[in-house]
């Protein structure tokens, strides 16, 4: 698709510069397409919070399985993804082939754990049970009460900011134009989006707008309102702890467990970092870090793996997920035209980022949305007509 040819219009408008933002403008840009990103600081978002758990299969949730066949097209592509990204960037993205380790630490757990194999047998997946002894002689350092675990060596990591601060290079060396600014409210044209306007009052106009702002994607001024997308921030807190240079790995792989209800994971970085996350709360925007969010995840970390309050306190963080109705993305096309989403990761906004990309550069060059990425149209969403009265 060719521009509208009025100066300074873009034929691409991307509201949002995470990684979803970002990576679409990447692949838009490398089509031809004349691309613009509007962000205050690009390669910011979520993705300067999240761990980078690449967890198709130890992520996998009851009723999800249409989710989990975009998940694993999507870490399928990582290896010839990263490859081709840091091949334009020089970057170096900290995508580790690890594999994850899930343990459980009492017999509920332990319970929850067989009915997650059996469901992932079920699904087709690779997945291996192993005693207690067996995670601890794959992990020495593990907690001895571990009681066993799923060794799942196809689920791996990256480092998300990493990852951003590569598309945004990637992003300026195809071309694609950075407006540092905030998107105040979408323009319409009759029943058509045609651009944004900024913080700063400038009038931006493109062919057709992306909207890849995350969990804000929700609360753009401008869109009518049965077009806003569903998507509502879930907070996440995350610690981030360092090894000392001259110690061996605390851990090879991700382990994460289930501790009273709540999900934990510990994810190993070569460089000595490791990050413990994720809590996950309904509290709307807020993105303060709490002392009891903190308290909670070393304290389970902590049960997992004793050693880890040894480390160095490095950072805490929050980030606000964007959560959809079905946890699962919102690709393509609107009902109105000229806007397209790229939101409601969720959970798995960093392992998607490969397929989003590809997905929204297709849908944004042909107008149609790729086979595997149709059950995840915006439309599924769109408002169901009032039923009207039968006349008398
Ligand atoms: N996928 C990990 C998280 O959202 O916490």
């Amino acid at each position: 698709m060719s521009s509208t040819g009025t100066s300074g219009t873009s034929d691409v408008l991307v509201i949002g510069g995470g990684i979803i933002g970002l990576v679409t403008a990447w692949r838009a840009a490398q089509r031809g397409l004349a691309t613009t990103v509007v962000d205050p600081e690009p390669g910011g978002g979520a993705a300067r919070v999240a761990a980078g758990m690449l967890a198709a299969v130890t992520e996998l949730h009851y009723g999800e399985q249409t989710l989990l066949a975009l998940n694993l097209a999507s870490a399928r592509r990582y290896p010839e993804f990263t490859t081709e990204l840091t091949d334009a960037t020089g970057e170096d993205l900290g995508y580790r082939r690890c594999g994850t380790l899930a343990v459980a630490l009492d017999a509920d757990d332990r319970a929850h754990l067989r009915e997650l194999h059996a469901f992932q047998e079920q699904c087709g997946l690779r997945s291996e049970w192993l005693s207690g002894r067996d995670c601890r002689r794959l992990e020495p350092m593990l907690a001895p009460g571990v009681r066993g675990g799923l060794r799942v060596d196809g689920d791996h990591q990256v480092d998300p900011r990493r990852l951003a601060r590569a598309l945004v290079t990637a992003c300026e060396r195809a071309g694609v134009v950075l407006r540092r600014q905030r998107a105040e409210r979408i323009t319409l044209a009759g029943d058509r989006a045609t651009g944004v306007v900024t913080a700063d009052g400038t009038r931006l106009a493109a062919g057709q707008t992306v909207l890849a702002a995350g969990s804000l994607c929700g609360r753009l001024a401008g869109i009518p309102d049965d077009v806003l997308p569903p998507v509502r921030p879930v907070k996440g807190q995350v610690v981030r702890l360092t090894m000392p240079g001259d110690r061996p790995p605390l851990l090879h792989r991700n382990v994460r467990a289930v501790v009273r209800g709540n999900h934990v994971y510990l994810v190993p970085r070569e460089n000595g970092e490791l990050v413990i996350g994720a809590t996950s709360e309904e509290t709307g925007w807020d993105t303060t870090v709490t002392a009891g969010g903190v308290y909670e995840l070393l304290r389970d970390a902590h049960e997992l793996v004793p050693g880890v309050t040894e480390l160095a306190l490095a950072e805490t963080g929050a980030g606000l997920r964007p959560g959809s109705p079905d946890n699962a993305p919102m690709l393509g096309p609107s009902t109105l035209d000229g806007l397209l989403l790229a939101t409601g990761h969720y959970r798995n906004g960093v392992l998607l980022t490969p397929l989003t990309g590809d997905a929204m550069a297709h849908v944004l060059t042909t107008g149609d949305l790729p086979q595997e990425v149709r059950p995840f149209t915006p439309r599924r969403f769109a408002a169901v007509p009032a039923l009207t009265e039968p006349s008398a």
